[in-house]
């Protein structure tokens, strides 16, 4: 049966989707901003320890799942261990891509009104403050941030609609290089910026006084966002990869460029901070404030504004395609049903989701869910409910519960080459690290330490 399954067509277009996943808002806009408000160096050094104690072998967890069954998670732990209660676990998936999704496609639409916005001038000759006045009014504006989100979502499905090589590979395949291209470009540009060296003290000087548990956390956090973890992203997309792909490396140049772009991005926008006289830790608008401000000021601002939004555009949608693809696959493997109609179902879903989301900060901005608008409120139990109790799930499945013999054989592509090192450490984190650690940050929530 799974014979007749597509897949990617090519090992790189499989890294390519997989890369599009991971590098999204998370790491130009969430990344930039949390390095800025947690000390910077310090911040950095915890994260790529999370990266690699928690992100890297919950990433091959999910790439076992999907890879050794090509289905999707409820389809896989079927066939992997029948009757397992843990394929309830699916529809949690399910459920936090289409929450996660929405909330995230209201960011696009302000991304993607940004990309218009710049191109036509409007975002030159203000002072910071109105930069922050123009912002805040994009937010609350109903009818432009719906129209946005949902040109955004538009774009998003149509790519969907091609399907897994036509579609998503394809625009991977073209999207990636080019938004390492407009990245360092952008590097090299905010080197040459006077006083860059202070933004690179800020980025690489490690200095723990900033950090605290709550640093630590949010590295945490951070990690199983930006690795697309949790929501059985992972397991769909590895559900498409080829049984001749080399999981360990794969997931090692997945995580390492998802954390090079991350880094970058840092690179592109504290030396700009420092060379303006700005601060470091202005929170989620820092892009959208701070850094038309900069743009202004640079030769050529108009073309560095509209390339900048670009390249977050190319980032973010290829993020949500990913989430999208979710609920697809889950529809067509499960309830037989055509590409196009799984697509129209999750579309009018996630439609859903999205356009409360972006009335959140105006028509609805009365409807508060513990203590949050409804954009807040998802953009906290997504990254922390869902992500964490999913990869806290795939750990505990794949460390305890599943066949060793599953787990060598997907290391190994059935014992074509050795994984004496990895297959020990994987195991190891994920019995262990994993969910010591996610368990902590559960109690962190709490208030419980
Ligand atoms: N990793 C993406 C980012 O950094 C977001 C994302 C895409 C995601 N797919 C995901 C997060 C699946 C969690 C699960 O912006």
């Amino acid at each position: 049966m799974s014979e007749k399954r597509i897949g990617f067509a090519t090992r790189l277009g499989a890294i390519a989707a997989s890369v599009g996943s991971a590098v999204g808002l998370g790491n130009i806009w969430r990344f930039p901003y949390q390095a800025g408000q947690n000390g910077g160096g310090a911040y950095i050094l915890v994260y790529l320890l999370c990266v690699l104690l928690l992100g890297l072998p919950i990433m091959m967890s999910e790439f076992i799942i999907g890879r050794s069954t090509h289905k999707n998670m409820r389809g896989a732990v079927e066939q992997l261990t029948p009757k397992s209660p843990f394929k309830v676990f699916a529809y949690v998936g399910v459920l936090g891509a289409l929450l996660i999704c929405g909330y995230y496609s209201v960011v696009c639409g302000w991304v993607l009104e940004y990309v218009v916005d710049s191109g036509e001038g409007l975002l030159l000759g203000h002072t910071p403050e109105q930069y922050s006045e123009i912002f805040n009014s994009l937010v609350g504006a109903p009818q432009r941030c719906v129209l946005w989100t949902l040109i955004f979502l538009a774009l998003n499905f149509v790519i969907l609609n091609k399907g897994i090589n036509k579609g998503i590979e394809r625009m991977a395949n073209v999207m990636m290089p080019l938004l390492f291209v407009l990245l360092i470009v952008f590097c090299v540009n905010s080197l040459m910026l006077p006083n860059s060296s202070k933004g690179l003290d800020f980025l690489f000087s490690i200095d723990f006084n900033g950090l605290g548990w709550k640093g630590v956390v949010d590295a945490m956090g951070q990690a199983f966002m930006s690795l697309s973890l949790g929501v059985t992203c992972l397991i769909t997309y590895s559900s498409y990869f080829s049984d001749d792909n080399h999981l360990m490396k794969d997931a090692v140049t997945i995580s390492s460029l998802d954390t090079l772009v991350a880094i970058l991005a840092g690179i592109v926008i504290f030396p700009a901070v420092f060379s303006f006289g700005m601060e470091p830790n202005a929170g989620p608008k820092l892009i959208f404030e701070i850094l038309p401000t900069i743009f202004q000021q640079m030769p050529g601002g108009v073309v560095w504004a509209v390339l900048f939004f670009v390249l977050l555009f190319f980032a973010s949608i290829t993020s949500t395609i990913s989430l999208s693809e979710i609920p697809i696959t889950f529809l067509i493997d499960e309830y037989k049903l055509s590409r196009g109609k799984a697509i129209a179902i999750t579309a009018v879903l996630m439609t859903v989701v999205a356009v409360l989301s972006a009335l959140s900060f105006s028509t609805l901005s009365d409807v508060i869910i513990a203590g949050r608008n409804i954009f807040d409120f998802l953009d906290f139990v997504g990254p922390n409910f869902f992500m964490l109790l999913g990869g806290l799930v795939t750990a505990v499945y794949v460390g305890w519960f599943l066949d060793k013999k599953v787990v060598h054989d997907q290391l190994t592509n059935g014992g074509k080459h050795s994984a004496r090192f990895t297959h020990p450490y994987i195991i190891f984190c994920l019995r262990f690290i994993a969910p010591v650690a996610i368990i902590m940050i559960f109690l962190y929530y709490v208030g419980i330490i």
